[in-house]
Formats: C-alpha cells, sequence, structure tokens
C-alpha cells in the first residue's frame, strides 16, 4: 500500500534510538525529508529509501531548545506535514518512594515538551491547512503498572491534549493520533530487564520470561512494528482516524475499549 507519505517532510522528537530511531527510518523509507531531534550532534544527513534522515540537535529538557524546533524545521524546509511526538522514558519507581525533583524532571521529559511542540506543530499544520501530529506513549496510559507512576501520570495529561487538539483541528484539515506500545524491544527495555535481574537476583532470561509471560503474542515488539502503525496513522491513508488511541501491544492490555 501506498502510504501517500512521498515528498512530505516530518519531525520526530528522541529519535537516535529504539522507537523513535525506527519511526524516522520508517518515514524516511516512504520518502519523506524527516527531522531526527537528537541530543547530541555529529550525524550528516542519510539517504533512507526515497528520503532522507537530517539530525537536529534537540534536548527536549531544554525549554528553549524545543520552543524553537517547529520553526526551524519550517524555515529550513517550508512546511511541516507530520510531527511525530516521542519522548524519553521516565524513571519507574514506586509512587511512594518518588521525590518532587522525580515529578518536575518526568514533567520537563514528558509534558512540557509535547504541550510545547503540538501547540507549535498545531499553529502550523492549521496554517497550511493539512498535517497529522502522532503522539506515542505507553500502554500504561490504559493500564497503569506498578513503578510506572511518573509515566502514567503525565502520559495521561498527554492523552486529553491529542483528544482536544483532534477536536479543534479536525475543521482544519489536521488529524492527532495517540499511539500506545506495549513492551518492545530497545535499550531501554534492556536495561530494565538488566536492572530487574541484579535487583532480583534473577537472569536477564528470567526477567525476559516474566515482561512476556502476560503477552498474548507470547514475545515483545519489534520497535519497527511500532514505527508501521505510526507510519500508518501519519499518513493520508488514515484519514478518518483522528482522536483516535491505538494500542499495539500483543494483546497485553484486556480492557476492551
Ligand atoms: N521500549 C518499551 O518497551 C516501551 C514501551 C512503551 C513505551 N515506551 C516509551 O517509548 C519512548 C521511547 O522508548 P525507547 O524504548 O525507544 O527508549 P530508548 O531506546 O531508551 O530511546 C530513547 C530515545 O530518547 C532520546 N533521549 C533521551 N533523553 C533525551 C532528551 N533529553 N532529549 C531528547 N532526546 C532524548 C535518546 O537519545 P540519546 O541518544 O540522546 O540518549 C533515544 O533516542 C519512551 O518514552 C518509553 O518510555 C517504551
Amino acid at each position: 500500500m501506498d502510504l501517500e507519505l512521498t515528498g512530505g517532510t516530518a519531525l520526530v522528537t528522541a529519535a537516535s534510538r529504539g522507537i523513535g530511531r525506527a519511526v524516522t527510518e520508517r518515514l524516511a523509507e516512504e520518502g519523506m525529508t524527516v527531522v531526527a531531534g537528537a541530543r547530541t550532534a555529529g550525524r550528516e544527513p542519510e539517504k533512507l529509501g526515497a528520503g532522507v534522515i537530517r539530525p537536529q540537535v534537540s534536548d527536549l529538557a531544554d525549554a528553549e531548545q524545543t520552543a524553537a524546533l517547529v520553526d526551524t524545521v519550517v524555515a529550513e524546509h517550508g512546511r511541516l506535514d507530520v510531527l511525530v511526538l516521542n519522548t524519553p522514558g521516565p524513571r519507574i519507581v514506586p509512587a511512594l518512594d518518588t521525590t518532587w525533583a522525580d515529578w518536575a524532571a518526568a514533567h520537563d521529559l514528558l509534558l512540557r515538551p509535547v504541550v510545547q511542540l503540538a501547540v507549535a506543530g498545531g499553529r502550523q499544520m492549521r496554517a497550511q491547512g493539512s498535517g497529522t501530529i502522532v503522539l506515542l506513549s505507553s500502554t500504561w496510559v490504559r493500564q497503569p503498572a506498578a513503578g510506572g507512576v511518573l509515566s502514567a501520570s503525565y502520559r495521561s495529561a498527554a492523552a486529553a491534549l491529542v483528544k482536544t487538539l483532534a477536536a479543534e483541528l479536525a475543521p482544519h484539515g489536521v488529524r492527532v493520533v495517540h499511539v500506545m506500545p506495549g513492551a518492545t524491544g530497545t535499550d531501554r527495555m534492556q536495561a530494565i530487564v538488566e536492572s530487574k535481574a541484579a535487583r532480583n537476583g534473577t537472569t536477564t532470561d528470567d526477567e525476559v520470561a516474566a515482561v512476556v509471560r502476560d503477552i498474548p503474542l507470547g514475545r515483545w515488539a519489534e520497535a519497527r512494528e511500532i514505527a508501521d502503525v505510526v507510519a500508518f496513522a501519519a499518513s493520508p491513508r488514515a484519514g478518518f482516524m483522528t482522536g483516535s488511541a491505538v494500542v499495539v501491544d500483543g494483546g497485553a492490555v484486556r480492557a476492551t475499549y
């Protein structure tokens, strides 16, 4: 299926590794120019398929850098067709062990940059009369889990932002979609199972088995499988989809809505 993304411009944040990187590559393969936000400079533009990946220094914890990001993309490329709001994951910690500094840090990574970028991107797309914003979050919004209070709390606020923007931007030809990945094989997941193994006196294989035990498909996702769903949601082929929250988790969330 031709996703009809060729020739457009995308911005993906937290895009150097993991799910963000997979989304960046997938959109470039579709023929997009993809500005890939990353904390460190040094990479050269990279051709991929019909598209190109253009690294852009962007530390989401830096409010000024984040505020300038959409303007930078539009100044260089003239428009913004797809905005993928990916963030780094917050600390995993029991709610009663959190400090106020944990909450402030999680706010400054998970919510503040998402609001800044969604508003700036939304204004640009409204002026264009087209575009799609995709929020990447976590199934912990739908089904919070022990240790995930920082993630679930701020991402739930971002989920409300998606619903609101979807209603406000629909008359202007702009769609807003929310994609919630479940367990996915990335550096972050590797670090999580390693730290659990060290804490529990088990092996990483034991901890991987514990993660996938509750996933009906019996494995975790490849980052590429999340990226495929994001690319479809971002594309004109998903033209009637807005305000939707799409779970991609191998069946792990049991809720029926
Ligand atoms: N993996 C999973 O199972 C899973 C499941 C559900 C939800 N999620 C969520 O999906 C998101 C991505 O997860 P992932 O597994 O792909 O993580 P990852 O492999 O650890 O990648 C994280 C990305 O965030 C970037 N990053 C870190 N701090 C940043 C900052 N201050 N500013 C800009 N970029 C920054 C990293 O780039 P650097 O090279 O600069 O470090 C990297 O590109 C996270 O929010 C995570 O909680 C993950």
